[in-house]
């Protein structure tokens, strides 16, 4: 087709990073390289069988119809009593949005909230897809970045000097995609201090990878009372419960804004599916999967301990998500006499054609001297990639 007829927007708007890797992976795969796939931003698990099961009963008792946009009744409460019970907050059914996936809650959101040239702060780094929903809703994103030497983690100091009079939004994640930071209490409530003063800006704050913890607990910037009715708070069973493929996500939020979202969704989607709702629910009821979070954190530590081995790499200690973050600058600029690395692209691009390990660049993620490395992957692929990469990098030092 003539690429012209295509939409503006479609053709200002990125591929989603994650998956273009992910891909050439794969195709490298069918052509019989021996790829060792550290892009996965999936848990590596199946659904729980119980999970399962609450599915298969609700078909045969007839859950096969539309679902009230805004998610069956049985979900909405079973979200009300999760938050409440998780996170000591507070909401009532219909502050609730069930959507088909975290993505399209975060997508309700910018679209029910953001008018033309509105800025939304990301802090960076950031999940991929934020910049690309903004942009969809006509918004400017405004990156303010912290490296590895704070953490990747934005201080309140900074957050403040970004914000202007078109500041309509600031938007993060905690547990971090990419950085797999979280951040704490303290942290949070030093951002909410600065947000208190601005009472025209909402917070999106997405939680997705919540349980996926191995520190001290989660923490919710909704929390602090003077700013919960502007927090918008996202969550989903994708990665808690290893059910990416079943797209049930949801929002918690001020009732109008939950309305306008429900408008939003219902000229779009309509309502999520209705097997996956109901094993959400059950889900939800039934508490935490330990037996898979215990798993990704004996990963993590032997992945932070190879790779700190591995020559010019920073890595620091990340305690939540799956993913590690390393900053790999010390090889910009260096040359293995064949090619020279100047950027994450490069160095992705270079490992993967060179060491057969999959990477995601740094540079999507607002972060180009990073790249992001999952272990949603077995023991001993995280052993095999490191391997790899220490080997990969020794032609460049
Ligand atoms: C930070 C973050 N938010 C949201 C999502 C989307 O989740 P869902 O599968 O529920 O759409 C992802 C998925 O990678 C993510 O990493």
């Amino acid at each position: 087709m003539d690429k012209n007829l295509l939409s503006n927007r479609v053709k200002t708007m990125g591929e989603s990073a994650t998956l273009t890797m992910a891909q050439m992976a794969r195709d490298l795969k069918s052509r019989g390289v021996d790829i060792v796939d550290m892009t996965l931003g999936e848990p590596d698990f199946d659904t729980p069988c119980d999970i399962k099961n609450a599915a298969k009963k609700a078909l045969d008792e007839g859950y096969t119809k539309y679902t009230p946009v805004p998610g069956l009744p049985m979900l909405r409460k079973a979200i009300v009593n999760k938050l409440k019970r998780d996170n000591n907050l507070d909401y009532n059914i219909d502050q609730i949005v069930v959507t088909n996936g975290a993505k399209q809650a975060i997508a309700n959101a910018c679209l029910a909230l953001l008018n033309p040239g509105d800025e939304v702060i990301l802090l960076t780094p950031y999940w991929v897809s934020y910049d690309s929903i903004v942009k969809i809703a006509e918004g400017v994103p405004v990156l303010v970045s912290a490296g590895i030497d704070q953490d990747f983690k934005i201080k309140p100091q900074q957050l403040e000097a970004a914000i202007t009079d078109k500041t309509k939004m600031v938007m993060f994640s905690s547990p971090v995609n990419p950085t797999g930071s979280v951040y704490s209490h303290e942290e949070l409530e030093g951002l909410a201090k600065v947000l208190k003063n601005y009472p025209g800006i909402y917070i999106l704050s997405d939680e997705i990878y919540e349980y996926i913890n191995f520190g001290s607990g989660h923490a919710s910037i909704a929390s602090f009372d003077y700013i919960k009715d502007r927090v918008i708070v996202i969550n989903g069973m994708s990665k808690g419960f290893a059910m990416t493929g079943w797209r049930i996500g949801y929002m918690a939020a001020d009732a109008d804004v939950a309305k306008s979202c429900v408008k939003v969704q219902s000229q779009f989607t309509s309502g999520a599916n209705s097997l996956g709702q109901v094993a959400s629910a059950y889900a939800l009821d039934h508490g935490v999967y330990k037996e898979m979070i215990d798993i990704f954190n004996e990963r993590r530590k032997v992945f932070i301990k190879l790779l700190k081995e591995v020559p010019g790499f920073k890595v620091n200690e990340p305690t939540g998500a799956f993913y590690l973050f390393p900053d790999i600058s010390y090889y910009f600029g260096k040359s293995n006499g064949k090619i020279t690395i100047n950027n994450s692209v490069e160095f992705s691009d270079y490992m993967i054609r060179e060491a057969h390990v999959a990477s995601v660049p740094g540079t999507p993620f607002g972060a180009q001297e990073c790249i992001r490395l999952s272990y949603a992957t077995s023991m001993e692929n995280i052993i095999e990639a490191t391997k790899r990469i220490k080997e990969f990098v020794k032609g460049f030092e």
